[in-house]
Protein backbone atom coordinates (compact mmCIF):
# COMPACT_ATOMS: atom_id res chain seq x y z
CA UNK A 1 0.00 0.00 0.00
CA UNK A 2 1.18 3.45 -1.08
CA UNK A 3 2.23 5.28 2.49
CA UNK A 4 0.91 8.54 0.42
CA UNK A 5 -3.04 7.56 -0.25
CA UNK A 6 -5.76 7.13 2.13
CA UNK A 7 -7.97 3.87 1.85
CA UNK A 8 -11.54 4.46 1.44
CA UNK A 9 -13.85 1.25 2.72
CA UNK A 10 -17.37 1.43 1.10
CA UNK A 11 -20.49 0.22 2.97
CA UNK A 12 -19.97 -3.27 1.38
CA UNK A 13 -16.23 -4.01 2.08
CA UNK A 14 -14.65 -2.82 -0.57
CA UNK A 15 -11.58 -0.96 -0.11
CA UNK A 16 -10.56 1.56 -2.58
CA UNK A 17 -7.24 3.57 -2.20
CA UNK A 18 -7.22 7.32 -2.89
CA UNK A 19 -3.71 9.07 -3.62
CA UNK A 20 -2.49 11.43 -1.48
CA UNK A 21 -1.06 14.26 -3.56
CA UNK A 22 1.23 17.48 -1.15
CA UNK A 23 2.17 20.94 -2.74
CA UNK A 24 4.11 23.07 -1.59
CA UNK A 25 3.08 24.12 1.44
CA UNK A 26 -0.50 23.96 3.11
CA UNK A 27 -2.84 20.85 3.49
CA UNK A 28 -2.66 17.90 1.19
CA UNK A 29 -5.29 16.55 -1.43
CA UNK A 30 -6.69 13.49 -1.48
CA UNK A 31 -7.51 12.72 -5.59
CA UNK A 32 -10.96 11.28 -6.32
CA UNK A 33 -10.89 11.18 -9.55
CA UNK A 34 -11.34 7.62 -9.90
CA UNK A 35 -14.08 7.37 -7.14
CA UNK A 36 -17.03 6.94 -9.45
CA UNK A 37 -15.33 4.93 -11.60
CA UNK A 38 -14.76 2.82 -9.40
CA UNK A 39 -17.34 3.28 -6.32
CA UNK A 40 -20.03 4.81 -8.64
CA UNK A 41 -20.55 7.24 -6.16
CA UNK A 42 -19.18 11.48 -5.52
CA UNK A 43 -18.34 13.52 -3.26
CA UNK A 44 -20.45 15.97 -1.38
CA UNK A 45 -19.07 19.25 -0.28
CA UNK A 46 -21.70 22.58 -0.97
CA UNK A 47 -19.83 25.89 -1.42
CA UNK A 48 -16.44 23.78 -1.50
CA UNK A 49 -15.67 24.11 2.31
CA UNK A 50 -13.32 21.41 1.63
CA UNK A 51 -12.74 20.64 -1.63
CA UNK A 52 -9.53 21.60 -4.04
CA UNK A 53 -11.08 22.58 -7.30
CA UNK A 54 -7.31 22.80 -8.80
CA UNK A 55 -3.52 23.21 -8.20
CA UNK A 56 -2.20 26.59 -8.84
CA UNK A 57 1.62 28.07 -8.36
CA UNK A 58 0.06 31.18 -7.77
CA UNK A 59 -1.41 32.68 -4.21
CA UNK A 60 -1.29 31.14 -0.93
CA UNK A 61 -3.50 31.45 2.06
CA UNK A 62 -2.65 29.90 5.52
CA UNK A 63 -6.15 30.81 7.24
CA UNK A 64 -4.76 29.81 10.55
CA UNK A 65 -1.76 31.79 10.65
CA UNK A 66 -2.90 34.65 9.01
CA UNK A 67 -0.60 34.25 5.64
CA UNK A 68 -1.03 35.37 2.35
CA UNK A 69 1.73 34.88 0.00
CA UNK A 70 1.63 36.18 -3.82
CA UNK A 71 4.40 33.68 -5.76
CA UNK A 72 6.15 32.77 -2.41
CA UNK A 73 6.20 36.40 -1.09
CA UNK A 74 4.74 37.47 2.31
CA UNK A 75 1.82 40.37 1.16
CA UNK A 76 3.44 41.98 4.14
CA UNK A 77 6.50 42.87 2.60
CA UNK A 78 4.88 43.54 -1.22
CA UNK A 79 2.88 46.20 0.82
CA UNK A 80 5.74 47.44 1.99
CA UNK A 81 8.20 47.33 -0.82
CA UNK A 82 6.42 46.78 -4.15
CA UNK A 83 3.65 48.66 -6.02
CA UNK A 84 0.41 47.23 -7.50
CA UNK A 85 1.70 47.00 -11.19
CA UNK A 86 5.29 45.52 -9.91
CA UNK A 87 2.58 42.95 -8.22
CA UNK A 88 0.57 42.69 -10.88
CA UNK A 89 3.23 41.52 -13.02
CA UNK A 90 4.33 39.54 -10.42
CA UNK A 91 1.14 37.73 -10.34
CA UNK A 92 1.15 37.21 -13.69
CA UNK A 93 4.40 36.15 -14.95
CA UNK A 94 5.49 34.31 -11.70
CA UNK A 95 8.89 36.43 -10.90
CA UNK A 96 9.73 39.67 -9.27
CA UNK A 97 10.48 41.90 -13.03
CA UNK A 98 14.11 43.09 -13.74
CA UNK A 99 13.91 46.67 -13.70
CA UNK A 100 13.73 46.86 -17.71
CA UNK A 101 11.23 44.21 -17.53
CA UNK A 102 8.94 45.99 -14.99
CA UNK A 103 9.69 48.88 -17.17
CA UNK A 104 8.73 47.90 -19.98
CA UNK A 105 5.46 46.23 -18.32
CA UNK A 106 4.32 49.66 -17.28
CA UNK A 107 4.64 51.61 -20.59
CA UNK A 108 2.75 48.40 -22.09
CA UNK A 109 0.03 49.20 -19.49
CA UNK A 110 -0.24 52.89 -20.15
CA UNK A 111 -0.18 52.24 -23.79
CA UNK A 112 -3.34 50.03 -23.63
CA UNK A 113 -5.36 52.85 -20.93
CA UNK A 114 -7.92 54.26 -23.79
CA UNK A 115 -10.86 52.63 -24.91
CA UNK A 116 -12.06 52.07 -28.24
CA UNK A 117 -14.57 55.38 -28.96
CA UNK A 118 -17.37 53.27 -29.36
CA UNK A 119 -17.58 51.57 -26.01
CA UNK A 120 -17.97 55.51 -24.60
CA UNK A 121 -21.30 54.94 -26.47
CA UNK A 122 -22.53 52.34 -24.27
CA UNK A 123 -22.30 54.93 -20.79
CA UNK A 124 -24.86 57.28 -22.99
CA UNK A 125 -27.57 54.47 -23.11
CA UNK A 126 -27.01 53.13 -19.38
CA UNK A 127 -29.84 55.06 -16.65
CA UNK A 128 -27.60 58.00 -15.12
CA UNK A 129 -27.93 56.05 -11.57
CA UNK A 130 -26.83 52.35 -13.20
CA UNK A 131 -24.89 51.02 -10.07
CA UNK A 132 -20.84 51.28 -11.20
CA UNK A 133 -20.21 47.50 -11.22
CA UNK A 134 -23.51 46.67 -13.52
CA UNK A 135 -21.67 49.42 -15.87
CA UNK A 136 -18.40 47.50 -15.29
CA UNK A 137 -19.46 43.89 -16.18
CA UNK A 138 -21.76 45.08 -18.64
CA UNK A 139 -18.92 47.18 -20.38
CA UNK A 140 -16.48 44.51 -19.73
CA UNK A 141 -18.45 41.81 -21.31
CA UNK A 142 -18.53 44.61 -24.34
CA UNK A 143 -15.00 44.02 -24.43
CA UNK A 144 -15.41 40.45 -26.33
CA UNK A 145 -17.56 42.74 -29.64
CA UNK A 146 -14.19 44.29 -29.87
CA UNK A 147 -11.09 43.01 -29.22
CA UNK A 148 -11.73 40.34 -31.87
CA UNK A 149 -7.21 40.64 -32.89
CA UNK A 150 -6.95 39.09 -29.51
CA UNK A 151 -9.22 36.19 -28.42
CA UNK A 152 -7.97 32.76 -29.58
CA UNK A 153 -7.05 31.81 -26.33
CA UNK A 154 -4.78 28.87 -27.59
CA UNK A 155 -1.91 31.85 -28.75
CA UNK A 156 0.12 32.99 -25.99
CA UNK A 157 0.67 36.42 -27.62
CA UNK A 158 -3.16 37.00 -27.47
CA UNK A 159 -2.99 35.87 -23.79
CA UNK A 160 -0.55 38.45 -23.15
CA UNK A 161 -2.64 41.24 -25.35
CA UNK A 162 -5.97 40.70 -23.31
CA UNK A 163 -4.39 40.32 -19.85
CA UNK A 164 -2.84 43.64 -20.29
CA UNK A 165 -5.93 45.29 -21.89
CA UNK A 166 -8.37 44.11 -18.57
CA UNK A 167 -5.31 45.39 -16.47
CA UNK A 168 -4.93 48.62 -18.01
CA UNK A 169 -8.58 49.32 -19.05
CA UNK A 170 -10.12 48.48 -15.96
CA UNK A 171 -9.89 51.87 -14.43
CA UNK A 172 -10.86 53.82 -17.48
CA UNK A 173 -14.22 51.54 -17.52
CA UNK A 174 -14.41 51.97 -13.55
CA UNK A 175 -14.07 56.37 -14.11
CA UNK A 176 -16.26 56.78 -16.88
CA UNK A 177 -19.32 54.54 -15.34
CA UNK A 178 -18.66 57.19 -12.02
CA UNK A 179 -18.53 60.59 -14.40
CA UNK A 180 -21.88 58.52 -15.46
CA UNK A 181 -23.51 58.37 -12.30
CA UNK A 182 -22.51 62.39 -11.58
CA UNK A 183 -23.38 63.61 -14.82
CA UNK A 184 -19.38 64.92 -15.24
CA UNK A 185 -17.63 64.81 -18.39
CA UNK A 186 -15.71 61.45 -18.85
CA UNK A 187 -11.86 62.26 -18.99
CA UNK A 188 -9.15 60.60 -21.15
CA UNK A 189 -6.11 58.91 -19.25
CA UNK A 190 -3.15 60.40 -18.93
CA UNK A 191 0.41 58.79 -20.41
CA UNK A 192 2.37 60.44 -17.69
CA UNK A 193 0.69 58.77 -14.80
CA UNK A 194 1.02 56.01 -13.17
CA UNK A 195 -1.68 53.67 -12.51
CA UNK A 196 -3.27 55.26 -9.32
CA UNK A 197 -2.76 58.91 -10.07
CA UNK A 198 -3.88 57.71 -13.51
CA UNK A 199 -7.60 56.45 -11.52
CA UNK A 200 -7.59 59.41 -9.45
CA UNK A 201 -7.33 61.83 -12.56
CA UNK A 202 -10.13 60.20 -14.47
CA UNK A 203 -12.44 60.00 -11.42
CA UNK A 204 -11.81 63.43 -9.90
CA UNK A 205 -10.34 65.82 -12.70
CA UNK A 206 -12.97 67.86 -14.28
CA UNK A 207 -12.49 69.99 -17.95
CA UNK A 208 -12.74 73.20 -16.40
CA UNK A 209 -9.79 73.22 -14.08
CA UNK A 210 -6.32 71.54 -13.33
CA UNK A 211 -6.41 68.72 -11.23
CA UNK A 212 -3.55 68.25 -8.72
CA UNK A 213 -3.15 64.73 -7.53
CA UNK A 214 -2.72 64.09 -3.64
CA UNK A 215 0.32 61.37 -3.62
CA UNK A 216 -1.30 60.23 -0.07
CA UNK A 217 -4.41 59.32 -1.93
CA UNK A 218 -2.17 57.60 -4.61
CA UNK A 219 -0.16 55.82 -2.11
CA UNK A 220 -3.35 54.56 -0.16
CA UNK A 221 -4.98 53.33 -3.48
CA UNK A 222 -2.03 51.41 -5.08
CA UNK A 223 -1.70 49.72 -1.26
CA UNK A 224 -5.30 48.92 -1.53
CA UNK A 225 -4.93 47.91 -5.14
CA UNK A 226 -1.76 44.95 -3.66
CA UNK A 227 -3.49 43.65 -0.88
CA UNK A 228 -6.69 42.89 -3.18
CA UNK A 229 -4.82 41.81 -6.18
CA UNK A 230 -5.47 38.21 -5.56
CA UNK A 231 -6.71 35.50 -3.18
CA UNK A 232 -6.45 31.94 -4.56
CA UNK A 233 -9.38 29.96 -4.98
CA UNK A 234 -11.99 32.67 -4.59
CA UNK A 235 -15.85 33.09 -5.39
CA UNK A 236 -15.59 35.62 -8.55
CA UNK A 237 -11.61 33.99 -9.12
CA UNK A 238 -13.17 30.57 -9.50
CA UNK A 239 -16.32 31.74 -11.44
CA UNK A 240 -13.36 33.31 -13.91
CA UNK A 241 -11.67 29.76 -14.15
CA UNK A 242 -15.44 27.97 -14.65
CA UNK A 243 -16.31 30.25 -17.39
CA UNK A 244 -12.89 30.58 -18.77
CA UNK A 245 -12.55 26.54 -18.78
CA UNK A 246 -15.36 26.16 -21.64
CA UNK A 247 -12.44 28.45 -23.81
CA UNK A 248 -15.05 31.06 -23.90
CA UNK A 249 -14.13 34.51 -24.88
CA UNK A 250 -11.60 35.54 -21.98
CA UNK A 251 -13.10 39.32 -21.73
CA UNK A 252 -16.61 37.35 -20.98
CA UNK A 253 -14.96 35.59 -18.56
CA UNK A 254 -13.44 38.59 -16.62
CA UNK A 255 -17.19 40.13 -17.00
CA UNK A 256 -18.28 36.74 -15.14
CA UNK A 257 -15.78 37.42 -12.26
CA UNK A 258 -17.15 40.85 -11.83
CA UNK A 259 -20.40 39.88 -11.58
CA UNK A 260 -19.88 37.58 -8.71
CA UNK A 261 -17.57 39.58 -7.08
CA UNK A 262 -20.72 42.46 -6.63
CA UNK A 263 -22.41 40.06 -4.19
CA UNK A 264 -22.55 41.30 -0.44
CA UNK A 265 -21.10 37.80 0.79
CA UNK A 266 -17.50 38.63 -1.19
CA UNK A 267 -16.25 42.10 -2.59
CA UNK A 268 -19.75 43.54 -1.97
CA UNK A 269 -19.42 43.77 1.82
CA UNK A 270 -17.25 47.08 1.65
CA UNK A 271 -20.13 48.59 0.42
CA UNK A 272 -22.06 47.06 3.01
CA UNK A 273 -20.06 47.98 5.58
CA UNK A 274 -20.20 51.25 5.18
CA UNK A 275 -24.29 51.34 4.84
CA UNK A 276 -24.20 48.97 8.39
CA UNK A 277 -21.66 51.66 10.01
CA UNK A 278 -24.11 54.59 8.87
CA UNK A 279 -27.19 52.41 10.20
CA UNK A 280 -25.72 51.78 13.18
CA UNK A 281 -25.11 55.46 13.59
CA UNK A 282 -22.76 55.74 17.08
CA UNK A 283 -21.72 53.74 19.97
CA UNK A 284 -24.78 53.37 22.17
CA UNK A 285 -26.21 51.13 19.27
CA UNK A 286 -23.18 48.91 18.64
CA UNK A 287 -24.61 46.09 21.29
CA UNK A 288 -28.28 46.17 19.54
CA UNK A 289 -26.46 45.36 16.12
CA UNK A 290 -24.05 42.85 17.53
CA UNK A 291 -27.08 41.71 19.16
CA UNK A 292 -29.01 41.05 15.69
CA UNK A 293 -25.70 39.42 14.44
CA UNK A 294 -25.48 36.50 16.86
CA UNK A 295 -29.64 35.92 17.08
CA UNK A 296 -29.80 32.89 14.23
CA UNK A 297 -33.63 33.94 13.42
CA UNK A 298 -32.14 37.53 12.33
CA UNK A 299 -30.52 37.36 8.67
CA UNK A 300 -28.40 39.70 9.88
CA UNK A 301 -24.57 39.87 9.75
CA UNK A 302 -22.12 41.55 10.80
CA UNK A 303 -20.77 42.75 7.66
CA UNK A 304 -16.71 42.96 6.85
CA UNK A 305 -16.31 40.18 9.91
CA UNK A 306 -15.93 36.65 9.35
CA UNK A 307 -14.35 34.80 6.87
CA UNK A 308 -13.85 31.36 4.57
CA UNK A 309 -10.62 30.87 5.15
CA UNK A 310 -9.12 32.98 7.68
CA UNK A 311 -10.22 31.37 11.05
CA UNK A 312 -7.84 34.28 13.64
CA UNK A 313 -7.13 37.68 11.54
CA UNK A 314 -7.31 38.70 7.72
CA UNK A 315 -3.46 40.02 7.47
CA UNK A 316 -5.22 42.42 4.52
CA UNK A 317 -7.06 44.03 7.35
CA UNK A 318 -4.68 44.52 9.77
CA UNK A 319 -2.15 46.79 7.11
CA UNK A 320 -5.15 48.34 5.89
CA UNK A 321 -6.50 49.54 9.52
CA UNK A 322 -2.48 50.73 10.32
CA UNK A 323 -2.82 52.34 7.04
CA UNK A 324 -6.24 54.07 7.87
CA UNK A 325 -4.82 55.86 11.04
CA UNK A 326 -2.02 57.56 8.78
CA UNK A 327 -4.45 58.35 5.77
CA UNK A 328 -6.96 60.20 8.25
CA UNK A 329 -4.27 61.75 9.77
CA UNK A 330 -1.96 62.68 6.38
CA UNK A 331 -5.46 63.69 5.17
CA UNK A 332 -5.96 65.81 7.96
CA UNK A 333 -9.19 63.74 8.56
CA UNK A 334 -10.26 64.55 12.01
CA UNK A 335 -14.13 63.91 10.83
CA UNK A 336 -13.53 60.33 11.11
CA UNK A 337 -16.95 59.28 13.46
CA UNK A 338 -16.66 56.23 10.82
CA UNK A 339 -13.51 55.05 11.46
CA UNK A 340 -13.95 55.55 16.08
CA UNK A 341 -17.14 53.19 15.18
CA UNK A 342 -15.69 50.63 13.55
CA UNK A 343 -13.04 50.98 15.67
CA UNK A 344 -14.92 50.38 18.98
CA UNK A 345 -17.49 47.86 17.06
CA UNK A 346 -14.40 45.68 16.48
CA UNK A 347 -12.90 46.01 19.75
CA UNK A 348 -16.30 44.77 21.21
CA UNK A 349 -16.94 41.92 18.54
CA UNK A 350 -13.54 40.51 19.55
CA UNK A 351 -14.06 40.68 23.02
CA UNK A 352 -17.61 38.82 22.54
CA UNK A 353 -17.85 34.76 23.15
CA UNK A 354 -19.99 34.25 20.16
CA UNK A 355 -17.61 35.88 17.82
CA UNK A 356 -14.37 34.39 19.28
CA UNK A 357 -16.20 31.09 19.32
CA UNK A 358 -17.16 31.11 15.41
CA UNK A 359 -13.60 32.80 14.42
CA UNK A 360 -15.27 36.02 13.04
CA UNK A 361 -12.77 38.30 12.87
CA UNK A 362 -12.51 41.74 10.52
CA UNK A 363 -11.86 40.73 7.04
CA UNK A 364 -10.24 43.24 4.14
CA UNK A 365 -13.83 45.08 3.88
CA UNK A 366 -14.10 46.12 6.84
CA UNK A 367 -11.82 48.78 6.90
CA UNK A 368 -11.46 49.38 2.95
CA UNK A 369 -14.63 51.62 2.46
CA UNK A 370 -13.38 54.40 5.24
CA UNK A 371 -9.99 54.84 3.34
CA UNK A 372 -12.49 55.23 -0.17
CA UNK A 373 -14.64 57.41 1.70
CA UNK A 374 -12.12 59.24 3.05
CA UNK A 375 -10.93 59.65 -0.66
CA UNK A 376 -13.64 60.68 -1.65
CA UNK A 377 -14.83 57.84 -3.36
CA UNK A 378 -18.75 57.30 -2.92
CA UNK A 379 -19.61 53.76 -1.49
CA UNK A 380 -21.36 52.47 -4.84
CA UNK A 381 -17.81 52.52 -6.13
CA UNK A 382 -16.12 50.56 -3.28
CA UNK A 383 -16.66 47.25 -5.13
CA UNK A 384 -15.36 48.51 -8.26
CA UNK A 385 -12.29 49.64 -6.24
CA UNK A 386 -11.90 46.15 -5.36
CA UNK A 387 -12.70 44.80 -8.74
CA UNK A 388 -9.29 46.69 -10.06
CA UNK A 389 -7.35 45.36 -7.67
CA UNK A 390 -8.49 41.83 -8.50
CA UNK A 391 -8.34 42.20 -11.55
CA UNK A 392 -5.14 41.05 -11.97
CA UNK A 393 -5.25 38.04 -10.36
CA UNK A 394 -8.36 37.00 -12.05
CA UNK A 395 -6.28 37.30 -15.38
CA UNK A 396 -3.25 35.61 -13.65
CA UNK A 397 -5.59 32.37 -12.88
CA UNK A 398 -7.21 32.31 -15.92
CA UNK A 399 -3.63 32.36 -17.85
CA UNK A 400 -2.57 28.98 -15.79
CA UNK A 401 -5.95 27.64 -16.11
CA UNK A 402 -6.03 27.98 -19.59
CA UNK A 403 -2.37 27.11 -20.68
CA UNK A 404 -2.98 23.98 -18.27
CA UNK A 405 -2.19 21.19 -20.94
CA UNK A 406 -4.10 18.85 -18.72
CA UNK A 407 -7.00 21.47 -17.69
CA UNK A 408 -11.00 20.10 -19.16
CA UNK A 409 -13.96 22.09 -18.62
CA UNK A 410 -15.21 22.25 -15.41
CA UNK A 411 -18.66 20.53 -14.55
CA UNK A 412 -19.47 19.40 -11.06
CA UNK A 413 -21.81 16.66 -10.40
CA UNK A 414 -24.52 16.58 -7.79
CA UNK A 415 -26.66 14.68 -5.33
CA UNK A 416 -30.33 13.93 -6.80
CA UNK A 417 -33.23 15.08 -4.46
CA UNK A 418 -35.84 15.40 -6.97
CA UNK A 419 -39.10 13.35 -7.87
CA UNK A 420 -38.49 9.34 -8.74
CA UNK A 421 -39.23 8.78 -12.75
CA UNK A 422 -42.98 8.87 -13.37
CA UNK A 423 -45.18 9.43 -16.34
CA UNK A 424 -46.26 12.30 -18.33
CA UNK A 425 -50.64 13.33 -17.78
CA UNK A 426 -52.12 15.03 -19.87
CA UNK A 427 -53.45 18.39 -18.66
CA UNK A 428 -57.28 17.20 -18.31
CA UNK A 429 -56.62 15.18 -16.19
CA UNK A 430 -54.48 16.48 -13.51
C1 LIG B 1 -14.31 38.53 0.78
O1 LIG B 1 -12.92 33.92 -0.30
C2 LIG B 1 -12.24 34.97 -0.25
O2 LIG B 1 -11.02 34.92 -0.24
C3 LIG B 1 -13.02 36.24 -0.24
C4 LIG B 1 -12.20 37.51 -0.08
C5 LIG B 1 -11.28 37.73 -1.26
O3 LIG B 1 -10.28 38.42 -1.11
O4 LIG B 1 -11.64 37.27 -2.37
O5 LIG B 1 -11.41 37.48 1.09
C6 LIG B 1 -13.10 38.75 -0.04
O6 LIG B 1 -15.30 38.12 0.24
C7 LIG B 1 -14.25 38.74 2.26
C8 LIG B 1 -15.62 38.37 2.96
C9 LIG B 1 -16.52 39.59 2.81
N1 LIG B 1 -17.93 39.24 3.26
C10 LIG B 1 -18.40 39.74 4.40
O7 LIG B 1 -17.76 40.45 5.18
C11 LIG B 1 -19.88 39.40 4.63
C12 LIG B 1 -20.08 38.94 6.08
N2 LIG B 1 -19.42 37.65 6.25
C13 LIG B 1 -20.18 36.44 6.10
O8 LIG B 1 -21.15 36.50 5.10
C14 LIG B 1 -19.33 35.18 6.14
O9 LIG B 1 -18.46 35.31 7.18
C15 LIG B 1 -18.55 34.77 4.92
C16 LIG B 1 -19.42 34.67 3.70
C17 LIG B 1 -17.45 35.75 4.65
C18 LIG B 1 -17.93 33.41 5.19
O10 LIG B 1 -18.96 32.53 5.28
P1 LIG B 1 -18.68 30.95 5.53
O11 LIG B 1 -17.25 30.61 5.62
O12 LIG B 1 -19.49 30.21 4.56
O13 LIG B 1 -19.16 30.80 6.99
P2 LIG B 1 -20.63 30.52 7.38
O14 LIG B 1 -21.52 31.43 6.59
O15 LIG B 1 -20.87 29.06 7.32
O16 LIG B 1 -20.62 31.04 8.87
C19 LIG B 1 -20.16 30.20 9.90
C20 LIG B 1 -21.00 30.63 11.10
C21 LIG B 1 -22.50 30.69 10.79
O17 LIG B 1 -23.19 30.45 11.99
P3 LIG B 1 -23.81 28.95 12.24
O18 LIG B 1 -24.66 28.64 11.02
O19 LIG B 1 -22.59 28.04 12.35
O20 LIG B 1 -24.57 29.12 13.52
O21 LIG B 1 -20.65 31.97 11.46
C22 LIG B 1 -21.78 32.83 11.30
C23 LIG B 1 -22.76 32.12 10.40
O22 LIG B 1 -24.09 32.52 10.69
N3 LIG B 1 -21.30 34.04 10.66
C24 LIG B 1 -21.62 35.26 11.01
C25 LIG B 1 -20.88 36.10 10.17
N4 LIG B 1 -20.15 35.36 9.33
C26 LIG B 1 -20.42 34.07 9.63
N5 LIG B 1 -22.46 35.73 11.95
C27 LIG B 1 -22.56 37.06 12.04
N6 LIG B 1 -21.87 37.96 11.28
C28 LIG B 1 -21.02 37.50 10.34
N7 LIG B 1 -20.35 38.36 9.58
Amino acid sequence: MSQDAYRLISPSGNEIELPLHEGTTGPGVIDIGKLYREQGVFTYDPGFVATGSCSSDITFIDGEKGVLMYRGYPVEQLAEHSNFLEVAYLLQHGDLPTADELADYENTIRYHTMLNEGMLSFFKGFRYDAHPMAMLSAVVGSMSAYYHDSTNVHDPEHRDIFAHRIVAKLPTVAAAAYKKNIGQPFMYPQNHLNYSENLLHMLFAVPAEDYEIDPIAAEALDLLFILHADHEQNCSTSVVRMAGSSAANPYSAIAAGISALWGPAHGGANEAVLQMLEEIGDASQIPKYVAKAKDRDDPFRLMGFGHRVYKNFDPRATIIREMCHKVLARLGRQDTPLFDLALELEQVALKDEFFIEKNLYPNVDFYSGIIYRALGIPTSMFTVMFALGRSVGWTAHWREMIADPKGKISRPRQLYTGPAQRDYVQVDAR
